[in-house]
This record gives structure tokens, C-alpha cells and sequence, in this order.
């Protein structure tokens, strides 16, 4: 299953909204705790399928929540124009549920130099954005999976949508290993598997240098030999040999053939396996009308993959350790 209905749980998820702290951003700590306790009354058939996808993940490497309770669109704040949000931002029925599902899955995670350490990230375009950054709209980013070369990698990316793009253009494209891994030789799989492989890292995390190059190493395949998990960025991995340049090639292009689109629409949180996946957004034109597309992201760790190490709380801002 990758498409969760939702709508007919609307009055439900409206009540447990209605139960979370107001102004989130002024006690994340205690706006998430209190997210914990409304995530164990979460409707049986929500759960359910939370704790299915949390256990084993799927073939496709996403779940999406569809039909989830959001603002009419008058009623909606402006889209945001700057970061962090302000701390008396009043909370959005879509934060809510990212709260209230991200609990189901696990911890609420910032990281320490991307938008200023906060744990919730508006995601709308900006004018001039660097190319490899959220922000961007009238180009492709290109797949990636979040932060792969970081030691607190989070388990899962977590997308809401409050609005969409005008025409509807903008596509996220996801693409899984457990579908691509099918159309991988052999012998690339073996060449890949474990292969620690020189990677640059994201603007936020060049400590102001213009570029300090491949200061990590990603494994593009690692874990279980049979069913493993993937780190793949287009952009930043960067192979110096011929053959890992060669193997990368052909990962490339499974991942292209199997890749799948999710088209946001407001009331969707789509949650992304950052472990078994890797993903993309196609361009899409903004109006700069106040109108323009906006999503609310979190990450969230698991005690999965070394992630966590012990007493974190869901709030917590981590610092940036590369993975080698
Ligand atoms: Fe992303």
C-alpha cells in the first residue's frame, strides 16, 4: 500500500489536533510529548499501517497520507517568505499531523546548521535559491536522499502539503531500491555494496567555505546484502575511479527507471523511506503572490541505523557529524 485515505477520519484527527499545545514553537519538547500521547489514539486503521510501514517499509519506498484535515486556503497564513517561522506562529492543522504521525514513527529531529536549527521547515521557493537547496522552483532538483552523509541521517522525510503550486506542475519523484535493485547486475550490486564513496555535503554544512569538497563517504548500498539500504545523491556524490563512476552509472539509471511521481495536493503528508530511497522535485513556476507552494518538512530518527544512541527527546537539535 502506498496511498493512506484519510478524509474519513477527519473529525478524529481534528480532536487530537485540538488537544496539542497552540503555539508549538514556544515548548517543542512539551508540544511533542504531548504529539506522543495523541499518536497512541491515532485511528486504528491510521496506526495500523504507520506501524507496518515503520516495521518493514514497503516495495515503493513511501507512504502518503491523503485527505488529511487543512485549512481552506483563504483562511491559510500567506505562504511563508523567510526562516525560521516566528515562535508565536500559531500551529497549522498539518503540523499537527506531522507531529501526531512523526510520534508514531519516532523522533522529531533539527539539525543544527540547516534553517537555524528548526525542527519544522516551511518549504516554499525563493527567489535566486542555490540550486541544490528547497527553495528552488524553476529547475529539477535532483534525487537525492537527505543528508546521506551525515552520521544522524534521519530515518524518515516527512512532507506536508498546505498548498500546492498554481498549476500543479510540481512533481516528487521517489525512487526505491527495492524496486531498483532488480534491474542491478551482480556484479555492480558487489562493486557498490559497502564501498565507501566520496561525497560533498549541502550548502548549510560547508561551515561558510565556498566549497570544501568531498569531506564524507557514502555507501550507495550497505545492511543486508539481499534487501539493502541505499545513500544516492546525483549531485554530490562524487566517485574518483573509472569503475565506481561506471557502477554509480548504472544505479543511476535503475533508479530512473523505477522512479514513481507523488503530486502534492493540500492534505497530503507524504512520508519517504530516507533509508531506501532516494528522491526529486520537477521544476515549477512561482507567482511570488503569496500563494505559492508550501510544504511543512521534519526528519525523523529511529533507533534504526546507529541514529540515535540513547535519552534523545523528539525536539532535539543534533550537530553535524560526516559519515566516513
Ligand atoms: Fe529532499
Amino acid at each position: 500500500m502506498t496511498v493512506l485515505p484519510c478524509s474519513p477520519h477527519s473529525a478524529e484527527l481534528l480532536a487530537l489536533a485540538a488537544g496539542l499545545p497552540r503555539v508549538p514553537r514556544r515548548d517543542l519538547h512539551g508540544f511533542f510529548d504531548a504529539a506522543h500521547t495523541a499518536a497512541a489514539a491515532l485511528p486504528e486503521l491510521m496506526g495500523t499501517a504507520l506501524d507496518a510501514f515503520n516495521a518493514d517499509g514497503n516495495q515503493a519506498g513511501y507512504l502518503l497520507l491523503r485527505g488529511l484535515p487543512v485549512e481552506d486556503d483563504d483562511v491559510l497564513p500567506t505562504t511563508p517568505d523567510r526562516t525560521p517561522a516566528p515562535v508565536d506562529r500559531p500551529l497549522l492543522h498539518l503540523e499537527a499531523m506531522l507531529a501526531i504521525v512523526g510520534r508514531r514513527l519516532g523522533l522529531h529531529t533539527g539539525y543544527r546548521e540547516l534553517r537555524s536549527a528548526s525542527v519544522y521547515h516551511d518549504v516554499y521557493p525563493s527567489p535566486g535559491a542555490h540550486y541544490l537547496s528547497s527553495e528552488t522552483s524553476e529547475t529539477l532538483l535532483e534525487f537525492h536522499t537527505e543528508m546521506a552523509y551525515h552520521v544522524r541521517q534521519p530515518n524518515y522525510v516527512m512532507l506536508a502539503c498546505s498548498r500546492a503550486d498554481h498549476e500543479r506542475k510540481a512533481i516528487t519523484l521517489v525512487g526505491s531500491i527495492r524496486r531498483a535493485l532488480p534491474l542491478v547486475p551482480d556484479d555492480i550490486r558487489t562493486h557498490l555494496f559497502g564501498r565507501p564513496i566520496p561525497c560533498r555535503v549541502d550548502v548549510a554544512f560547508r561551515g561558510g567555505a565556498e566549497d570544501p569538497g568531498a569531506i564524507a563517504d557514502v555507501k550507495p548500498l550497505y545492511g543486508d546484502p539481499r534487501d539493502p539500504f541505499l545513500g544516492y545523491d546525483r549531485e554530490l556524490l562524487a566517485p574518483r575511479d573509472h569503475a565506481d563512476v561506471e557502477a554509480l552509472a548504472v544505479l543511476s539509471k535503475a533508479l530512473d527507471e523505477v522512479r514513481e511521481p507523488v503530486r502534492l495536493v493540500p492534505g497530503d503528508v507524504l512520508i519517504v523511506d530516507n533509508f531506501r530511497t532516494t528522491h526529486a522535485r520537477t521544476p515549477f513556476t512561482p507567482r511570488w503572490d503569496g500563494k505559492d507552494r508550501w510544504l511543512h518538512r521534519v526528519y525523523i530518527r529511529t533507533d534504526r541505523n546507529g541514529q540515535l544512541s540513547g535519552g534523545e527527546r523528539a525536539g532535539d537539535v543534533v550537530d553535524f557529524v560526516p559519515r566516513h
